[in-house]
Parts: C-alpha cells; sequence; structure tokens
C-alpha cells in the first residue's frame, strides 16, 4: 500500500517519476484534455482546517482524470472528536479508492493510514505540506530546468511548509537555507533526517537568523504565513517577532537579479511579503499556485492508476 504522508519517504528516483509524470500530464492537459486514466477511482477529501488550493485542485484533479472526488468539511467528520480516526480510516476506505486528509495532528494520518487500506495523501499537517513541496519543485523545474544545484531560501517561520520544502530540496539536490527568529527553528527531527538524506544528494542546509545575509546567493526566495491555521491566540506576538523577516524589496534587492519569489498562498499582504514583491516581475506565486494541480495529478496517477 503506497501513501504520500512525506517527501523523506520517497527516494529521489519515485520523486523525480512522479515530477516528470506530473509534466506530461500538464502538457496533455493544455492540449486539449488527460485520458480518463482514474475511471472508476474515487478521492474522499477530509479537511479539518479551511482550503482553496488543496480542495480545488485535488477535485478538479481527479475529474481531469476521469474519477470523482468528494469533500467531507470540518464540521462533518469532526476527526478524533465525533469518532475515532480508526473508525473514520476503516468505513471511508471502504467507500473511496484513496482519502485525501488535512489534518491538525500528524499523527492522525499515521493513523488513517495504519486502518484505511487504501492510500492516504497528506493535505498538510501541522508538520508538513508535501503536495506543496512538489508543486514547489515543479514550478523550480519549469523555471531553471533542474532542481540541482539550485539555492532555496526561505525566510520566516519553520512551519509545516518550510519542512516540506527543505525535503524536496535535499532529495532533489538543491541547497536549501532558512532564515528564522530565534524559537521558530523547524522541529529538530525534520532537521536531522534532511542532513542525512543530504549526504547522499550533495545539498548543502544552511540556517541563519538574518534574512539579508541568507538570501545573498538565493534563486528563490520562499516565505509563508508568520500565523499557521490552529496558531491564531500567538497573533500579536508573532507579528511582532516575524516583522524583519518580511520579504520586501528592499530584500529581493540584495539576491540575484533573476531570483524568483515564492509562496504557498494564501500570503498576508504586508506582513510577511509585500503587495510590490507578491504582484512583481520575481513573483511565481500564480503558477506555483497551478502547478498544485498538476503536481497532484502526478501523486494520484502514481498512487492510484496501475494499482
Ligand atoms: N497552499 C495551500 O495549501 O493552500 P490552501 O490552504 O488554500 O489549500
Ligand atoms: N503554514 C500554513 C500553510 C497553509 C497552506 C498553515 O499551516 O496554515
Amino acid at each position: 500500500m503506497k501513501h504520500f504522508l512525506s517527501i523523506m519517504d520517497y527516494d529521489e528516483a519515485t520523486l523525480s517519476l512522479i515530477l516528470d509524470e506530473a509534466r506530461s500530464l500538464k502538457d496533455e492537459y493544455r492540449k486539449g484534455g488527460n485520458k480518463p486514466i482514474l475511471k472508476g477511482k474515487s478521492l474522499a477529501l477530509v479537511f479539518q482546517k479551511p482550503s482553496l488550493r488543496t480542495r480545488v485542485s485535488f477535485e478538479m484533479g481527479m475529474q481531469h482524470l476521469g474519477g470523482y472526488a468528494f469533500y467531507l468539511s470540518p464540521d462533518e467528520i469532526g476527526l478524533g472528536k465525533r469518532e475515532a480516526v480508526k473508525d473514520i480510516a476503516q468505513v471511508l476506505g471502504g467507500y473511496a479508492s484513496a482519502i485525501m486528509a488535512r489534518v491538525f495532528q500528524h499523527q492522525h494520518l499515521v493513523e488513517l493510514a495504519e486502518y484505511a487500506g487504501v492510500p492516504i495523501i497528506n493535505g498538510l499537517s501541522d508538520y508538513n505540506h508535501p503536495c506543496q513541496a512538489m508543486a514547489d519543485a515543479l514550478t523550480i523545474i519549469e523555471e531553471f530546468g533542474n532542481m540541482k544545484g539550485i539555492n532555496i531560501t526561505y525566510i520566516g517561520d519553520g512551519n509545516n511548509v518550510a519542512v516540506s520544502l527543505m525535503d524536496i530540496a535535499v532529495k532533489l539536490g538543491a541547497n536549501f537555507s532558512i532564515a528564522n527568529p530565534d524559537g521558530y527553528d523547524m522541529p529538530e527531527q525534520a532537521i536531522s533526517t534532511a542532513q542525512k538524506a543530504a549526504l547522499t544528494s550533495g545539498s548543502r542546509i544552511s540556517f541563519y537568523t538574518d534574512p539579508s545575509e541568507a538570501v545573498h546567493d538565493a534563486d528563490v526566495i520562499y516565505t509563508d504565513t508568520w500565523i499557521s491555521m490552529g496558531q491564531e491566540a500567538q497573533s500579536e506576538e508573532r507579528i511582532r517577532t516575524f516583522k524583519p523577516y518580511q520579504v520586501n524589496q528592499q530584500l529581493i534587492d540584495k539576491a540575484s537579479s533573476n531570483v524568483i519569489v515564492m509562496h504557498c498562498l494564501p500570503s498576508h499582504r504586508g506582513f510577511e511579503i509585500t503587495d510590490e514583491v507578491q504582484d512583481g516581475p520575481h513573483s511565481r506565486v500564480i503558477p506555483q499556485a497551478h502547478n498544485r494541480l498538476h503536481a497532484q495529478k502526478g501523486i494520484l496517477a502514481y498512487l492510484l492508476a496501475k494499482e
């Protein structure tokens, strides 16, 4: 049984295969439509948090490939509240060919994978966001032709998006650096796993507290919200702490002239990114968001097409 819970569960060859498939499905779609390779397949979309991109790109992706997706809102399922996770897993696993879930606790995904009997796809947990990272890699490859040797610099909170971005970087031979305030580091476990993978791929991982220093050789500057879903109570403190970590024109000017700017979205304009940068010539945030659709078709094809 294959699942898609973390980039680190896959080797470089498999990740590249999925990304190649994503690119060819994108090309096929743009030339008039995809073949119905997922005919008769269904995907349950379980959400404990809001979403635009993840929900719509999975729904449309399934439709384009001839399959069917159905959405279950946070109030309906009550993962671990209305019903035990393992019960939900076993019941849904009998209805759907696969389950995509967006959860708070990463452990809930692990539990779904243990009991569902069908592939589980991680649509974001408090720990990581691997589908986002696949779309990010697709976007970087489209821009630079490769991930190998590309310098990716993440500015801000060492959160779920940062973890998966580091994971895909070290798996595919890109260099990853992060500038974050003290106390907002990525989880130690994520760093040590990535450092091991970097030994194989030759990637460099660097840590900074000063954003200006971190971006000096960046090909990609990446940022995300300072306040992830579930952290709303810490808003005031986080806004104060992260203020020097804004991706603005002044920071972009410190990087190379062909640097690109990425953000998983939703963004908070005027906080982690300025209007000028998000709407400016370096920004790739919209094609990046569109690539969620294509990257996830690659994932769906890998998990479900040749079952
Ligand atoms: N980037 C991302 O996962 O967006 P949504 O929260 O809208 O799904
Ligand atoms: N770090 C953000 C990502 C949203 C797609 C969050 O968890 O809310």
